[in-house]
């Protein structure tokens, strides 16, 4: 494999606490050296003038639908649409059909990404048989198949008995368990946040309380069983408060919020869009502005999409029908690059957020490009307007409430172990 140098880049690297202009010298796949000025002699040179360099992202959080919904999204397109959108790592959940709660789906869903995605795909396995919240599934047997983590994401674990043995076990395997917080009984058949929008629309209401019922039932059973709970798409002022005193009195918790509850509200339901229909839904503003200072202060420790490909026909329908989820690989950056412009986060914490703390949280390689490390680079350029058009994307599905919006800020280039895997110009380039 040749070298490359990414020459004049502004380096955002939060493992080493690195933000300044630097050349980056890959060779055979890994990161060689990170200096002001290096030599470019044999080297295939990449200007990153005006541009930031940064590790490739990493999303604890993607519905890739393979096995079972293909006509969604699959490993390859879902793959595509990982690295056009700067994430070189992104970890699938279980909500599949079937499930991935058995080792040999966990060793399908590696096997199609070994073969088809530029992405490295890191598999989240189901934490109950079926996802139906009764039966706990074989733990150690699917993390020796490959996953990396539990989570019965789509779904509450409603049964708190069950919840408890889950976390239990989990602490024997060492793996984190991902918990969807809504109390489905709370939810009811709740469609939009619960409040003066749901009023407004006619439409039935999720409450934020259950979301907070969820979240302070599982940080008590963490507090028990001395877990790591990983807390998926918080969306609420009460729950980042509840993870804050958590954190506070040690419990081993940490978190995660979506590009779409930091910067939308309840309000962009308003027209009854159906791509703005999510599980849990977007909040009002003041939940937004508590899930963004949530995020700046380190309590909530990660971006993740929560990228949710739903079908054409099944999101063109009343909004009560519509399933819940919306697609957001393509656009994360753009879109969170907004607390930046809004001062709430520096370029350096952003990048930290999206890379360096969802692989810590996963326990695994990634965020880091520190010399010796696989050579997961992102170049983007932080100033690039841009037409975002889902039919032009990579996934296969197009329910984005961005659809049709300008966005600044642009994925330029995307490289997994040193191969460039997305090039804008050129779009995904596969070996
Ligand atoms: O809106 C959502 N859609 N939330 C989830 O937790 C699941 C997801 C899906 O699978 O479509």
């Amino acid at each position: 494999m040749g070298r490359i140098l990414i020459r004049r880049g502004r380096v955002l690297d939060a493992s080493s606490n690195r933000d300044e202009k630097a050349d980056v010298l890959i060779e055979d796949g890994r990161i060689a050296a990170v200096e002001p000025s290096l030599d470019t002699s044999g080297a295939e040179a990449i200007d990153a003038g005006g541009l930031w360099v940064a590790p490739g992202f990493v999303d604890l959080h993607a519905h890739l639908r393979e096995p079972g919904q293909e006509y969604k999204e699959d490993i390859a397109s879902g793959g595509r649409a990982a690295v056009a959108g700067g994430f070189t790592t992104l970890a699938c959940m279980a909500n599949t059909h079937p499930a991935n709660d058995d080792p040999a789906v966990t060793d399908y869903i590696l096997d199609r990404a070994r073969q088809d995605s530029p992405a490295r795909v890191l598999p989240i396995a189901a934490a109950t048989k079926g996802l139906e919240g009764a039966v706990m599934t074989e733990m150690s047997a699917i993390l020796r198949a490959g996953a990396v983590a539990f989570s019965d994401d789509g779904k509450t674990i409603m049964d708190s008995g069950v919840m408890r043995r889950v976390l239990e076990y989990s602490c024997m395997v060492d793996a984190p368990v991902i918990v969807h917080a809504e109390d489905c009984t709370l939810v009811g058949h709740g469609v939009v946040n619960e409040g003066p929008v749901s009023t407004r629309l006619g439409l039935p209401g999720n409450p934020a309380v259950a979301e907070a019922v969820h979240v302070a039932r599982d940080l008590l059973l963490a507090q028990l069983t001395g877990a790591h709970l990983h807390v998926a798409h918080v969306s609420t002022a009460i729950a980042v408060e509840l993870i804050r005193r958590a954190r506070e009195q040690g419990i081993h918790v940490t978190a995660e919020v979506t590009p779409h509850h930091l910067t939308l509200t309840d309000e962009a339901t308003l027209g009854y869009d159906t791509n703005a229909k999510v599980a849990p839904p977007l909040r009002s503003a003041a939940d937004v502005r508590a899930c963004r200072k949530g995020l700046a202060e380190g309590v909530i420790d990660a971006i993740a999409t929560d990228h949710a490909p739903h079908a054409v026909h099944e999101k063109d329908v009343e909004f009560t029908a519509a399933p819940s989820g919306l697609i957001g690989l393509e656009t994360a950056f753009a879109v969170v690059l907004d607390l930046v412009r809004a001062g709430e986060l520096q370029p350096l914490e952003l990048m930290q957020r999206m890379s360096a703390n969802p692989a810590r949280i996963l326990r695994r390689a990634g965020g880091s490009l520190a010399v010796g490390a696989p050579a997961d680079v992102v170049v983007l350029d932080p100033q690039k307007e841009w037409l975002y058009d889902p039919a032009k994307g990579f996934s296969k599905s197009r329910n984005s409430p961005w659809a049709g919006r300008t966005l600044v800020g642009q994925v330029k280039l995307t490289l997994v172990d040193g191969r460039v895997v997305y090039d804008v110009a050129r779009g995904v380039l596969l070996p």
